[in-house]
């Protein structure tokens, strides 16, 4: 850069930013080319499914179905064309990667970015065009069954993740789709129920992680939800589609309706949503399709003059912008051929080994318990249904064929080999069909077996070692799609089990495998090592393993806050969950470790904690530069060093508290974040970068951010309540603050 001329920097951002202006200039003209030579009917066919995973094209003009799948965690497997039943296939075995819980406890947009190439390079080897994932719903409440495939309780790291993994899928070609636009966070009453929430809190906690994907993560399609929000289904409200999603947040691509979520054809011809799929219709073959809102009802209201068919033709404009952004008009389908051997490859399994090791949140390690030294026990018992459990094929819409799915049990057996006789006991059994459909529930999900605890106490006697490998499954009522979660209690009687367990042997490792938190039983007070994991993919049993035997330092942390007691969450405390037709969100801002640390209400574990079994020291806080330029980014320096014997990651927190400010504001709110690895003995300096938005509100007056002039604290540690080193700053005040954007001469005002 040095003998670069200044000048011909600025010649080449001319060149760059004329390039795109052509580019879309020549793309409009292609779209209004195709759209003109289109009839009618062409045109809506390509706004409906034509099979159960494909919207139509035009093939006469080179314009391809679309074919879609649903993520997030691999791709699903393929499934009947007209009905819910699977193809058979022999060859569509794939990767099975981690949960996105698994992937949000790893705190690692790189491993985020390399989890998204492996789904896009599997989509696109499976003929696909649009993967149907992330999902960036905020964990609003810890009993929706579906959280375990969202990231987060917070809204910055939900976008943090989600803008790499979709960048990741992205870079192969395929359109990733952001999904459930928005506010659905529950499964009773999803398809009718209403979410309502304030202003500021939408802008605040549900829409960052949106724009995040869609304004950095460049997301090219997004998925409108089954609930109803403001009184209007996610589908037909132009609010939520027109003016939030594409005026606000900038979105220009296609909207897909979540499957069968479409109620009505002038309100949803008439807002931001293009492709109707999954409609539920009776019937089977290709005729069905021809029912749906946006397939024969909407051509007959087009014909008759009731809908415009400009309507129509902003639709396709929108999906012709997804196939041009693919490059896939007048080209051929992607080539499918030898699928089997780009599925799952080597390459693709290490990388969902190495995202699941690094997703073990070590909760407690009293005493130095883990890592276990293989060479101390000959004689190991492991207990628990997760030990034997495979879960690829279950949770609903993302199931998929695992190329092969290691349990704990088999990863303990090939990491140990001869060296150790493991005895197997169960403790307690899974129950699939445990639950009526809905919120209501058998209480089968109570039920201990005697005899079972009675076999695994027996077993766990005669150890040295007993390792526990429970949790919640994808058993309906569990961490499943369709269904909430009764409590946090742990099902099938496990506490009841653990109690027994630790009675008869205190050396005792428990892990618990679960999409979000579960509130733990009397037995933890007696426990000395628990380590928590959320659903860990085909290589899970591999990474326990190596974490616990201590072949990897565990280095995740939690994303959302584990309560002490159901009872003390704040959509229980403050606000109305599940609801009935309304579902009211009046805990507002107060989501997850934002309401338990303004509240001042102990957790279990707070949001951000995890051990390690190394230990770390922050040091030197440092702001610099000072801002000066409200456009610009700010930087905050600090030091880690890795104070212990072995190498590690730290996962460094950085956290803004506002003194005071003329509106209520959470006491803490996660703005940035850094994994660090360490050898030991070794520091590292980090640098965060802040961008001006880290310190502002949503104003609802203004409808815009804000800054209020005052002292901010800037917290920065190894968990949300483990605060290391914190500085005060004072955002100065300027005279007239102004709603909107600043003058260059206001700016110059703005000094810390
Ligand atoms: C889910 C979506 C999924 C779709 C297609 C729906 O039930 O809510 O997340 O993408 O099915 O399988």
């Amino acid at each position: 850069m040095k003998n670069i001329p200044p000048y011909s920097l600025l010649i080449l951002i001319l060149f760059t930013s004329c390039l795109t202006r052509n580019k879309t200039a020549s793309q409009d003209k292609q779209i209004e080319s195709l759209l003109s030579q289109m009839t009618l009917e062409e045109k809506i066919g390509m706004l409906h499914g034509n099979t159960m995973f494909s919207s139509g094209g035009v093939p006469r003009l080179g314009i391809p179905d679309l074919q879609y799948s649903d993520g997030p965690h691999g791709v699903r497997l393929e499934g009947e064309p007209y009905g819910w039943k699977s193809a058979e296939w022999t060859n569509d075995a794939c990767t099975y990667l981690p949960a996105l819980t698994a992937l949000s406890a790893t705190w690692n947009r790189e491993l985020a970015h390399l989890y998204g190439e492996v789904l896009g390079a599997e989509c696109k080897a499976r003929g696909k065009h649009v993967s149907l994932a992330p999902g960036v719903n905020i964990h609003r409440s810890l009993l929706n069954g579906r959280n375990w495939e969202y990231f987060s309780e917070d809204p910055y790291l939900s976008g943090e993740l989600a803008v790499p993994y979709i960048q990741g899928v992205q870079s192969q070609g395929v359109a990733s789709c952001v999904k459930h636009f928005a506010l659905n966070s529950q499964a009773y009453n999803q398809y009718t129920v209403s979410s309502e929430v304030d202003d500021r809190t939408l802008h605040e906690i549900y829409l960052p992680a949106f724009e995040a994907a869609i304004q950095r993560g460049g997301a090219m399609t997004v998925m409108a939800a089954y609930n109803k929000v403001r009184g209007l289904w996610c589908t037909e409200s132009s609010y939520l589609l027109d003016s939030l999603l594409r005026g606000e947040l900038g979105f220009d691509g296609m909207v897909v309706s979540d499957w069968n979520a479409v109620h009505n054809t002038e309100r949803t011809a008439l807002c931001g949503m293009d492709v109707e799929m999954g409609t539920n219709i009776k019937g089977n073959g290709k005729e069905m399709f021809k029912q749906y809102y946006l397939a024969d009802p909407l051509l007959q209201k087009v014909q008759n003059g009731e809908i415009p068919e400009e309507a129509v033709n902003r639709k396709v404009r929108n999906i012709l912008k997804l196939m041009l952004r693919l490059d896939l008009i007048g080209k051929a389908p992607y080539d499918t051929t030898g699928m089997a051997a780009k599925l799952a490859t080597p390459a693709h399994c290490s990388i969902a080994r190495e995202i699941a090791e690094e997703s073990f949140v070590l909760l407690r390690n009293s005493n130095h318990m883990l890592p276990l030294n293989p060479a101390h026990y000959k004689k190991i018992a492991v207990i628990g249904a997760n030990a034997k459990e495979v879960f690829a094929r279950g949770g609903g819409s993302t199931k998929l064929k695992a190329k092969y799915e290691i349990t704990p049990l088999e990863g303990l057996h090939n990491f140990l080999g001869d060296s150790a006789q493991i005895e197997y006991a169960a403790g307690y059994k899974l129950n699939k069909k445990a639950y009526k459909v809905g919120h209501w529930f058998t209480n089968e999900f109570e039920t201990s077996d005697p005899q079972l605890i009675k076999q695994a106490v027996a077993t766990a006697a005669k150890a040295e070692l007993v390792i526990y490998i429970g949790g919640l499954s994808h058993d309906h009522g569990s961490d499943c799609e369709g269904y909430d979660k009764p409590d946090l209690k742990l099902p099938y009687g496990q506490d009841q089990l653990l109690e027994a367990l630790l009675e008869v042997n205190p050396n005792t490792v428990v892990v618990l495998m679960a999409g979000g938190p579960v509130e733990l039983g009397k037995w933890y007070e007696h426990a000395n090592a628990l380590l928590h994991c959320s659903f860990i993919g085909m290589e899970g049993g591999n990474a326990l393993a190596r974490v616990l035997f201590g072949e990897v330092n565990p280095s995740g942390k939690l994303t959302t806050t584990w309560c002490k007691r159901l009872e003390d969450m704040p959509d229980h405390v403050f606000g109305e969950y599940p609801g009935n037709d309304t579902v009211r969100f009046k805990e507002g801002l107060m989501v997850g470790y934002r309401y338990f640390d303004t509240y001042q209400i102990a957790p279990q574990f707070e949001f951000g904690y995890g051990l390690s079994y190394t230990s770390f020291e922050y040091s030197d806080l440092k702001m610099n530069p000072i801002w000066k330029d409200p456009d610009k980014e700010f930087d905050v320096s600090f030091s880690i060093t890795n104070t212990g014997k072995r190498y590690g990651q730290e996962i460094a927190q950085l956290y803004i508290h506002q003194q005071q400010c003329s509106v209520k504001r959470p006491v803490k709110e996660l703005k940035g974040f850094e994994k660090v690895s360490l050898e030991a003995g070794e520091s590292r300096q980090v640098t965060l970068k802040l961008p001006r938005r880290a310190l502002q509100y949503y104003d609802v007056i203004s409808k815009s951010w804000k800054d209020e002039p005052g002292i901010f604290t800037i917290q920065v540690g190894a968990s949300s309540r483990d605060i290391r080193l914190q500085k005060d700053f004072e955002l100065k005040k300027i005279k007239n603050q102004p709603q909107g954007s600043y003058s260059e001469k206001q700016k110059k005002k703005y000094v810390i």
